[in-house]
């Protein structure tokens, strides 16, 4: 169905008059047919024009409200709308950039599924939605490679309640059903695993979800517990502030005591040869024993929390060894302050991507499925502020993880936090809807695909209605996510058709 007809522009910048008898939206694909060629262009704007002066048109509608009833001869001839467009892809057999301007007066057409036979799909895909031209879902499904896109970082920037759970949960139960991934899940609100309604605990693979919570574990999950022994000085890191003297308290009770470091300090065992502020020991033991959870009774170390004297020994082997068979490792940190939840973060991901680099020097890499870590509120552990105290092991991943296959995906709703080199590695951005100006400006600067024109079409975004830009797609893609709790039935029933990505 013809949409318009192509009136003026440059390259980047097409103008279409808009037929009278047609709607058309910010965001909608079209298509031109032009000889070999068909181009795929997008809507980034929408203007008024019309054949009739300012002075006259302002004459009119004032004759019209103050007067009654009053008609422009040949209304739709004389007034409209212009759509700006801009190219998005060529298709045609010899080259997919797009190089070339459209010919002039072209005619403008809808998309159709027909017209985009040309993406396939990748290996291991990642579903992600449908695309969506405008607010029209169509029936077409995208997929990403998913290995490449887990190990090359995901960044899900949005506004709060545009969609992120809903998207994490949806990518969460469609890898489940594949074995290419092992996926560690920090979950501070516990919304999931499913402990109350849906979640991954309903997956037909459930056998492959597993779940740790540090209270009342439902059938089929696990405590968590963590040996106080497994503790080492740079788990820390990142999750409370510590001070240089303070850092060097810390390792050198490591050094000297090894798996008990962290009792002799909080006996404050003597170091010989080494003296330490009376301060700072007693700082240090302050800042462990409230963030471990920890009493001490008449010299007895008595534990509240996760960090246990005898229990928890294999916790942290365990879950290493289920994320390098591909399952799911979610972790309920709902109970936990912020601090906790980093730290019990940092030991699981440490310890994983210190197995993944030793697997890459022994070349059994290959064998091993890529781990991608879900952090939600990024920003606590990858912000400017976090990183000026020092690295910590989520930013020594964004920026070199994917030569060993780990990967995170990083949640936010404040994308400007994250400092622009670690933004600009994330290779797959899932961009919903954001309200504020300066959160778009700094996704739209470290995107893959050039954006600039689209700043108003994500702002414009609604719930579920995201834009896909990746290193690993040939054009920023407008999907609609489909909603958890239909994805999640409709899996079921049906296995795993999809007939579309964008691996070119
Ligand atoms: N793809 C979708 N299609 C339709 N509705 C959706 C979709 N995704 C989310 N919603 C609706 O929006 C609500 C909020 O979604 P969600 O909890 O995923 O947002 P969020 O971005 O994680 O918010 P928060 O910042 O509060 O964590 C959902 O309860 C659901 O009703
Ligand atoms: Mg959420």
């Amino acid at each position: 169905m013809t949409k318009g007809q192509v009136v003026a522009g440059d390259f980047g910048k097409i103008v279409m008059r808009v037929k009278s008898t047609e709607q058309i939206e910010l965001g909608e694909l079209v298509v031109i047919d032009d000889g070999e060629e068909k181009f795929i262009l997008q809507v980034y704007d929408l203007v008024y024009g019309s054949q009739i002066s300012q002075q006259n048109l302002e004459m009119v509608s004032g004759m019209n409200l103050e007067q009654g009833e009053f008609q422009i001869m040949d209304e739709s001839l004389r007034n409209y709308q212009l759509a700006f467009l801009k190219p998005v892809l060529t298709v045609s057999k010899t080259s997919k950039m797009c190089k070339k301007l459209p010919s002039f007066f072209a005619k403008v057409r809808e998309i159709r599924k027909e017209d985009l036979s040309f993406i396939t799909l990748p290996e291991n895909p990642l579903f992600l939605g449908n695309l969506r031209s405008g607010s029209r879902t169509m029936d077409f499904t995208i997929s990403l490679p998913g290995k490449d896109v887990l190990s090359h970082h995901v960044l899900i920037p949005a506004s709060t309640g545009k969609g992120k759970s809903n998207l994490m949960s949806c990518i969460l139960w469609d890898i489940t059903s594949k074995n290419y991934a092992g996926m560690l899940v920090l979950d501070p609100h516990d919304e999931y695993y499913g402990r109350i309604g849906l979640g991954l605990k309903d997956h037909p693979q459930k056998n492959k979800v597993c779940y740790y919570t540090p209270h009342n574990p439902p059938v089929g999950a696990k405590t968590l517990k963590i040996n106080i022994t497994k503790l080492k000085p740079e788990h820390f890191q990142g999750a409370i502030s510590l001070s240089d003297p303070q850092r060097q308290c810390l390792h050198s009770y490591y050094k000297k005591f090894k798996n008990n470091w962290v009792r002799f300090l909080l006996e404050e065992k003597r170091i010989e040869g080494v003296n330490f502020h009376e301060d700072t020991i007693s700082v240090v033991k302050r800042k462990l024993i409230s963030l471990l959870d920890l009493d001490i009774d008449n010299g007895q170390m008595l534990s509240n929390g996760v960090f246990d004297m005898i229990a928890g020994e294999n916790t942290i082997t365990e879950m290493c060894s289920e994320l390098e068979q591909g399952k799911m490792v979610i972790i309920d940190t709902s109970y936990f302050s912020g601090s906790l939840e980093i730290m019990i973060g940092s030991i699981v991901t440490t310890e994983i991507f210190q197995r993944y680099k030793y697997y890459k020097r022994t070349g059994q890499l290959d064998l091993k499925p890529v781990v991608s870590i879900v952090l939600e509120e990024a920003p606590r552990v990858l912000g400017k502020k976090v990183l000026e105290n020092g690295s910590n092991i989520f930013d020594t991943i964004a920026r070199e993880g994917r030569k060993f296959k780990v990967g995170l995906i990083a949640i936010t709703q404040l994308p400007s936090e994250i400092p622009k080199n670690i933004l600009a590695n994330m290779n797959t951005k899932i961009i919903l809807g954001i309200e504020m100006n300066s959160e778009r400006q700094a996704v739209i600067e470290s995107s893959p695909q050039d954006l600039s024109q689209d700043n108003r079409t994500i702002a414009s975004l609604d719930k579920g209605e995201a834009f896909v830009t990746s290193t690993f797609t040939r054009f920023a893609v407008p999907i609609k996510v489909p909603l958890f709790k239909e994805f999640a039935k409709k899996e079921e029933k049906t296995s795993y058709q999809m007939d579309g990505s964008l691996f070119g």
